[in-house]
């Protein structure tokens, strides 16, 4: 089978607000889009977004722009499905919304919770208890402190994750943080901490996470890691009075369900959610649950490599690693008038003397994808009310140089199951992340014609 070649816009600098109006006539819409970039880079200046680095996150302009697009002056319940650090939760507490989300990475989920609920922290005990954190920590660095707490037993590197200096200067800060007795200031301090630990450490984001050597970076063996926790915790301060004037309603609810969406039923009614916005993981094999593997542990939420072993198993669209030895896997749904099939049956075919690397492996982790894509569009047409909206952002991906139009393959999804797709828009078409598809997981390489682009597909529940 001939694999088509895609015309893909280029990517606009477009901020204008989406309407349900200037939804496009045709479905796929590769010129006019109203979306503004979905990418996640320029939040790492703003307030309560620049709390916490995420790889996969969406911008908050974005997420802006849909709620006065979809949901005008109406005040509703906003949904994220897969809310990692709580960007669409944020945004929708500061336009006067509830806000909704459901993520399975424990540290992403207390990101987005104490984010999204921000707003309620008495500035003055947190400023008064910052200043007892300096007291504390000058006291015990300047003595032979021998602090209480140890490293995580069951995290395992291959090389030192600290060295003995910063280890030390780690461990005295996890002794205040476990002094703190209010849930709430001790969050912000966990969170302090878990955001900035990896950049004291002898390992990066590149973007997966690996020893600095590795990419050529030297080893830290000392930091000033109180300094890197105060600056944090001094931008929370700052940002949490500014989401306080920002505020005109404060009795919203915010609610992170550290749950996967597909237990949906368990947690939310039918038909209570006015809009959806989210973005499912790519079919790009992006580790969140091994890179966020410090956090994990640090913060207490992993003992045993078991523990990770079940955040994969609840994960979206699972991993090429947990299937790729299969036999075959097959899509459990038929999606008449599509290509799908064929498409997959071409990359079952690749490369078969590449073994578990070959096309075989690949053919079963994007049917695992698509089968977790079905259950997905079941899940928002049960939450979704009449006439309510869900925009899932969601970027193409290449397979072992075959082009897997992700976007226009769930949008069809969701029309077999009953929602109507609107439109399909593609506001970037070059996406971060190429790098990770080409050096992460090996991967042939992506044949030129092919373009990563990350694509909006509007549904609406009639
Ligand atoms: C593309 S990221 C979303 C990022 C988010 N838009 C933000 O701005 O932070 C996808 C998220 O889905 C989470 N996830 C994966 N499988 C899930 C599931 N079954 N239920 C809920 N969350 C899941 C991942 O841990 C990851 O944080």
């Amino acid at each position: 089978m001939a694999i088509a070649t895609k015309t893909i816009r280029r990517p606009t600098q477009l901020q204008l607000p989406i309407t349900p109006d200037n939804a496009g006539a045709s479905v796929v819409n590769r010129k006019d889009t109203g979306f503004s970039d979905p990418n996640f880079s320029s939040n790492k200046t703003l307030p309560i977004h620049r709390w916490v680095p995420w790889i996969a996150g969406f911008s908050s302009g974005f997420v802006k722009s849909a709620l006065d697009g979809f949901l005008n002056k109406k005040k509703g319940t906003v949904l994220d499905t897969f809310c990692g650090v709580g960007t669409t939760m944020v945004e929708s507490i500061l336009g006067g919304h509830n806000a909704i989300g459901f993520e399975i990475n424990p540290y992403a989920a207390l990101a987005s919770r104490v984010k999204a609920n921000a707003y309620h922290i008495d500035l003055n005990e947190f400023t008064s208890i910052v200043e007892d954190f300096h007291r504390f920590y000058k006291k015990k660095a300047a003595s032979n402190y021998e602090p209480q707490s140890a490293p995580p037993l069951g995290f395992k590197t291959r090389a030192l994750f600290y060295n003995p200096l910063v280890l030390h200067k780690v461990l005295i800060v996890q002794d205040f943080v476990l002094s703190i007795e209010d849930n709430t200031l001790r969050d912000l301090f966990r969170l302090a901490f878990a955001s900035t630990m990896v950049s004291y450490s002898n390992y990066s984001y590149e973007p997966s996470l690996g020893r600095r050597v590795s990419a050529g970076r030297e080893e830290i063996h000392d930091f000033p890691v109180a300094k890197a926790i105060t600056d944090k915790l001094n931008d929370m301060a700052e940002d949490i009075t500014w989401m306080q004037e920002q505020m005109e309603r404060s009795n919203l609810e915010a609610q992170t369900i550290n749950d996967s969406f597909f237990n949906c039923r368990n947690h939310l009614s039918p038909a209570s959610v006015d809009l959806v916005i989210t973005s499912p993981p790519y079919l790009n094999n992006y580790h969140y649950n091994r890179n966020t593997r410090p956090q994990l542990y640090w913060l207490g939420y992993a003992h045993s490599p078991d523990d990770l072993k079940k955040l994969e198993d609840m994960n979206f669209g699972k991993f090429w690693q947990t299937v790729r030895d299969l036999d075959r896997l097959d899509l459990s749904f038929a999606l008449p008038n599509t290509d799908i099939g064929e498409r997959l049956q071409t990359l079952r075919t690749l490369n078969n003397e590449k073994g578990t690397y070959g096309g075989n492996g690949w053919a079963n982790y994007a049917a695992a994808y698509f089968n977790d894509c079905h259950r997905f569009a079941e899940g928002i047409h049960y939450v979704l009310k009449r006439g309510g909206t869900a925009l899932v952002v969601i970027g193409n991906s290449i397979l072992q140089g075959v082009m897997i139009p992700t976007d226009e393959y769930f949008g069809k999804i969701a029309e077999s199951i009953g929602l109507e797709l609107v439109k399909i828009d593609i506001p970037r078409a070059t996406r971060v992340g190429n790098s990770i598809i080409q050096s992460d997981v090996r991967v042939g390489k992506a044949k030129s014609h092919h373009q990563l682009y990350e694509a909006v597909v509007v549904l609406k529940k009639p």
